[in-house]
Order: structure tokens, then sequence, then C-alpha cells
């Protein structure tokens, strides 16, 4: 086990301990402990950060299978509230050190499972994914993702954009812009948020906390960087310390000064509710958000209608995909493995991906799934999926290593409070040393 991934397991608080079991009972819809009594043996407890709206949604839609394929078990939902997982993720982290491990937990394929891996904390099961035919139902590039040393150890059961900007076309008209037009650059874009604010529009960009700041600093990155030279900050090709990246840091610096001043204090989704869609649209003061492809999950959870809304790729990154996976494993001494098993197998299944993925704005990561009976949003992006160019998120941890993901953040909110480019490269410079070559340290 490398050092860097010792530090992810280290740093259990009792605080923290207690907060996970709190919420992990307060949201078992079966009611009962996993660890108790009779029961245990039949609960299947699924950990993700999955707890409301859009995300909820997409949960019970793969229950509605479980409950059906694997009829034997209890699904036990031991979701923890907070997006992108940030708390989710502390939380696990602490349980698996101190062996109170799920049934189930999600992961991000690519970086943030290799930290699992390496480890020791989830399974191999490189023989049920052969078993259930899922070597040959994913895109080989994503099977690398989930496999080490020719071990899976995982099953995906999405792919979901992070570089979409979502936008309130009645606000947009306040600045006679084309809600369904792109601006085609960073700058571009920065002209129309000038536009907006010289219209009286009071939160020309809409931001929230944490993995939002991080995801927006990605999206200007890649923007202005390009597909390539993006791609080289994660393996080592492009440096951090550049003078094009303090150019794209700079730009990221402009956009932020056009969001709310509240960003700290709320999630992606309240944030949402609060400028960019409201209940009330005529109450709207938000223009754009950038934010990954959950949120017309959300909007269809709340009842909106799509008209209410426009969507394009982040400026200057049209023609690039920058996916993510939610996936699944099966943890090294978890409750009750063979009922987790179970619902590895309805994960990786045709019909849970299209229960699941329907409605959770996400698109089947099963190579076998076509458009039809998915919402038009989905059909527009398994055709983008199709033809785009791919880029990784650290935000979202294809990227990179759950510690290098920390590191950033940390490094935003910092940023966010005061924002100096020099100190922020440096932080960013520093992250990178410490974690890009992660790959080389997997077995
Ligand atoms: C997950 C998505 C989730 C989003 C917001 C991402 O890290 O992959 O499934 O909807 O966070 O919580």
């Amino acid at each position: 086990m490398s050092r860097v991934r010792r530090k992810v397991a280290i740093g259990v608080t009792v605080a923290a301990m207690l907060a996970v079991s709190a919420c992990s009972s307060s949201t078992s819809t079966s009611g009962s402990s996993a660890s108790t009594g009779a029961a245990a043996t039949k609960d299947v407890q699924v950990f993700t950060w999955w707890a409301a709206g859009g995300e909820k949604a997409g949960l019970d839609g793969l229950q509605t299978v479980f409950k059906k394929d694997c009829s034997q078990y209890n699904f036990v939902n031991a979701a923890v509230a907070g997006g992108g997982g940030d708390k989710a993720k502390t939380l696990l982290a602490n349980n698996l050190k101190a062996g109170n491990a799920p049934s189930s937990f999600q992961a991000h394929a690519g970086g943030e499972l290799s930290d699992y891996i390496a480890n020791g904390q989830v399974e191999d099961i490189t023989s049920e994914f052969k078993a259930d035919g899922l070597d040959t139902a994913f895109p080989p590039e994503l099977v690398k993702q989930i496999t080490v040393g020719g071990k899976v150890y995982s099953v995906p059961a999405n792919i979901h954009r992070a570089n979409m900007v979502w936008v309130n076309p009645v606000v947009l008209k306040k600045a006679n812009l084309d809600p369904a037009k792109a601006p085609a650059t960073v700058k571009d874009w920065i002209a129309d948020l000038a536009k907006l604010k010289a219209a009286g529009v009071t939160t020309p960009l809409v931001l929230s906390k944490g993995f939002a700041e991080e995801m927006l600093l990605e999206s200007t990155l890649l923007g202005d960087l390009g597909v390539q030279k993006f791609n080289g900050l994660y393996d080592g090709t492009t440096k951090w310390d550049g003078a094009d990246v303090t150019a794209a840091l700079n730009d990221f610096k402009t956009l932020e000064s056009y969001s709310n001043t509240d960003r700290d204090t709320m999630d992606w989704d309240a944030a949402m509710s609060k400028y960019l869609l409201p209940t009330n649209p005529a109450s709207a003061t938000g223009g754009y958000q950038l934010m990954g492809d959950w949120v017309p999950a959300q909007i269809l959870s709340l009842n909106m209608p799509t008209s209410a809304y426009k969507y394009w790729p982040a400026p200057g990154t049209n023609g690039v995909y920058q996916w993510l996976s939610d996936s699944f494993t099966l943890p090294k001494g978890g409750t009750n493995p063979e009922g987790a098993k179970c619902w590895l197998k309805v994960v990786g299944s045709a019909e849970g991906q299209k229960a699941f993925n329907t409605v959770k704005g996400s698109i089947p990561a099963r190579s076998d799934a076509t458009p039809a009976g998915y919402p038009a949003y989905q059909q527009w992006a398994m055709a983008q999926w199709k033809a785009s160019k791919l880029a990784p998120s650290l935000a979202h941890g294809s990227a990179g290593p759950g510690a290098w993901n920390n590191d950033v953040q940390t490094a935003m909110s910092a940023f966010s409070a005061n924002p100096d480019v020099a100190t922020l490269q440096k932080s960013l410079v520093a992250a990178a040393n410490k974690y890009s070559n992660w790959r080389s340290t997997l077995g």
C-alpha cells in the first residue's frame, strides 16, 4: 500500500463515525439495522450519496429491479446526503477502517476506485464480472478504469458528463442573449456574463460549494487549454505551473466574480433551486450553472418542464465528454456478500441500467443500450458520447485519487475566500507533484 493511500484511510473521528451510523439508519428503507438479528443475513446495505431528488429516483429505479430479481434479500438504503459524496466518502473511509463495511458502496471508476483497491478494501470480482458477460458489455476503455493487475473491482452503473452548462432562458433574455447558443470560448462566456450583469441580473453565474467550484475550474482549464493539454495535466505531460494554466486560472477568477457570494454555504441542488430554477420561475435571478448532468434528473424530480431550461457543453469544450462513472463494489468484510453479488448483477444488467439511467440524467455504461425510452437529454448525450473525445474529471474521481481531489478542493475553498491566482496555482502544482504518479503506485 502506498503512503498516499494509507493517508486517505487515516483520520477517524468519533463524531464522524457517529454521524454515519445516524444517517444510515435514518435513511434505511427497511427500517432494520444491517448488522442485527436474523434480518442481517437478508439485508443488503447499499451505501451511496444519492439521498434525494433525481439521485434518489435513480437509486429507487435500481431498487425496483433488485426487489424483483433478488427477492430473497432486503434492500437497505444507507445513503448519506451531500453532493459529489463530500460527506459520504469521508464517512465511508472511516467505516471501512473501523471494519464496518456495507454490502456494497458507490465509487467512481478510475483514480477514486484505485484508492480502495490499493487499500485492500474491495474484492476482486473478475469471475462474477465475466460470468455475467460484463467484460464485453462495457466499452473497453471503461473496463480499464475498473481493472488493476488484470483483476476487475467494480461494476459501472452509468456514464455522467461533467462539462455541462444549464441555462435559464428567461433570465438570458434580459440581456438579449440567445439561450440556445453556447458561447464559443471561455472569453466569449465572460463577455456574456458581463452583459447579464449590466442588464441587472444579480447572479449571472450560479455557483455552489466544494466540488462545484472545482468543476468550474476544470471546465475552464479544459476550455482554455483544449482536450489534449488538459488530459496532460493528469498524465504528467502538461505542467501545472505553465503560463497557459495561469491564464486559465485568471479566467476562472473572472468567472467566479460573476457568481453568488453565498456559494460556499450551499450544495449544487440548493443553489439551483434558489437562483437558476426556483419553483416560481419569475423569481429566477441566475443565468447559468455549470454542473454535471445529474441536473436534468433533478429538474425532472421537481416536475419542472424541460422548456424551463437549455443546456450546452461548457464554452470551449464542445466535442469533449468530460466523463465520470458511478460504479459499485464488493467490499472486503462487507455484510452479506452473496446478497451484494445479486445487487451487482442488477447494477450491470441491461434492465437495471435502464431503470436507473432514465431518471438519473446519466447514460447507461453498457454499449448495447439504445436511446429508445430515454428523455431527450440522455438521447442527445448518448449521441455525444459516441462522437466526442474523452477527458476525465478529478472532482468526480476519474482523473486521480481521492487525496489529490481533497487537496484541490482545499485550495478551491481558500481561493473562494481570497482569490489569489498565484497561491492557487502553487497549491495545484504541489498537489500534482504529490499525486500525479498514482497509476504507478498500483500493483
Ligand atoms: C456522482 C453523481 C452525483 C453527483 C452529485 C457525482 O460525483 O457521480 O452520481 O449525482 O456526484 O451528487
